[in-house]
C-alpha cells in the first residue's frame, strides 16, 4: 500500500459530470511552474495555458504573436507542477486556421512535448474541420466563443460582443456546432448574462464564463487579473482578491531601502 495520499485528477468526464451535477466549475490560467503549484494546490478544477501568456508574461499588446513553441514552453512548465487539475493549453494564433492537418500537427506536438489533457481553440463554424481532426485523434477540445482575442483585428476593440440578434444567432449555432463535434466545454467571453444563459441551457456541455454573467456552468480568469498584479487594468467582469501590484511594490522599496541602509543582510542573514 502507498504512503502517499493519492490525488483525484481530475478529468474530461469529472468535468461534464460537474455540468450533470450542478457543481460550478472553477478555472484559472497559469504559465509557470510557481504559480500552477499554488493553484493546483489550491484546488482550482482546470488550469488553462492561456495564449494571454503573450500579454501577461511577455508584454504583448494582443495575442496573436505568441508562437506554438513559446505555448509549449509554458504549458510544459506548467505540466511539471499539476497534479489534480484538468491542463487545458491554448493554441495559438496561426496554428489552426488554415489547412486542418497542419492543426492537427500542431495539438499533436502540444499533447506530445508538453503533458496537457486538453486543448482550446477559438471559433466555431470557420474552424470545424480542425476541431473534427483534433477530437478524432483523441484530443479532448474546449471551444473559445464570443469575444476571441485572436480575432482582435477584424473586432477593433475588446468591446462586449454578440449584442445583436445576428451575432447572438451564429454565436448559438457555432455552440450547438461545437457541441457535436465533441467539444467537452466551450468559453463564453465578454457576452451579455442572458445569452451566455440561454446557451448554458441549451447546452449538454459545461459553458465556462469570463464576463458571461452567473449561469454558465463555470467561471475562468487571468490569474494576474485575479490577483490585481496591474492596478490599471480593471474591466468590470474581474474581481481582485489581491492588490498585488502595491504589496510588491511596497515589498520591493522596502528592500532596495534595506540595501541602500545597509539593513540588508543582517548577522543572521550571513554565513
Ligand atoms: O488566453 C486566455 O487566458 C483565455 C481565457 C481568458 C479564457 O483564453
Amino acid at each position: 500500500m502507498s504512503i502517499h495520499k493519492e490525488v483525484k485528477k481530475v478529468t474530461v468526464n469529472s468535468i461534464l459530470e460537474m455540468k450533470a451535477t450542478g457543481e460550478k466549475i472553477s478555472v484559472l490560467t497559469a504559465y509557470d511552474y510557481t504559480m500552477a503549484s499554488i493553484l493546483d494546490a489550491a484546488g482550482v478544477d482546470v488550469i488553462l495555458v492561456g495564449d494571454s501568456a503573450a500579454n501577461v508574461m511577455a508584454g504583448y499588446g494582443t495575442t496573436l504573436p505568441i508562437t506554438l513553441d513559446q505555448m509549449i514552453y509554458h504549458a510544459a512548465a506548467v505540466s511539471r507542477a499539476v497534479k489534480r487539475a484538468l491542463l487545458v493549453v491554448d493554441l495559438p494564433f496561426g496554428t489552426y486556421q488554415g489547412n486542418p492537418y497542419d492543426a492537427l500537427n500542431a495539438a499533436i506536438r502540444v499533447m506530445k512535448e508538453t503533458g496537457a489533457q486538453a486543448l482550446k481553440l477559438e471559433g466555431g463554424v470557420e474552424i470545424k474541420d480542425a476541431v473534427k481532426l483534433i477530437v478524432n485523434a483523441g484530443i479532448p477540445v474546449m471551444g473559445h466563443l464570443g469575444l476571441m482575442p485572436q480575432s482582435i483585428n477584424t473586432y477593433g476593440g475588446y468591446g462586449l460582443r454578440a449584442t445583436g440578434v445576428q451575432e447572438a444567432h451564429k454565436l448559438n449555432t457555432d455552440a450547438q456546432l461545437l457541441h457535436e463535434l465533441g467539444c467537452f466545454a466551450v468559453v463564453l467571453e465578454k457576452i451579455p448574462a442572458k445569452l451566455a444563459k440561454e446557451v448554458t441551457d441549451h447546452l449538454r456541455i459545461p459553458t465556462i464564463g469570463i464576463g458571461a454573467g452567473a449561469d454558465t456552468d463555470g467561471q475562468v480568469l487571468v490569474i494576474h487579473d485575479l490577483l490585481g498584479f496591474n492596478k490599471s487594468f480593471k474591466p468590470k467582469f474581474v474581481r481582485q482578491y489581491l492588490q498585488l501590484d502595491e504589496l510588491i511594490t511596497t515589498a520591493v522599496q522596502q528592500y532596495v531601502a534595506d540595501v541602500k541602509s545597509s539593513d540588508f543582510p543582517n548577522e543572521q542573514e550571513q554565513y
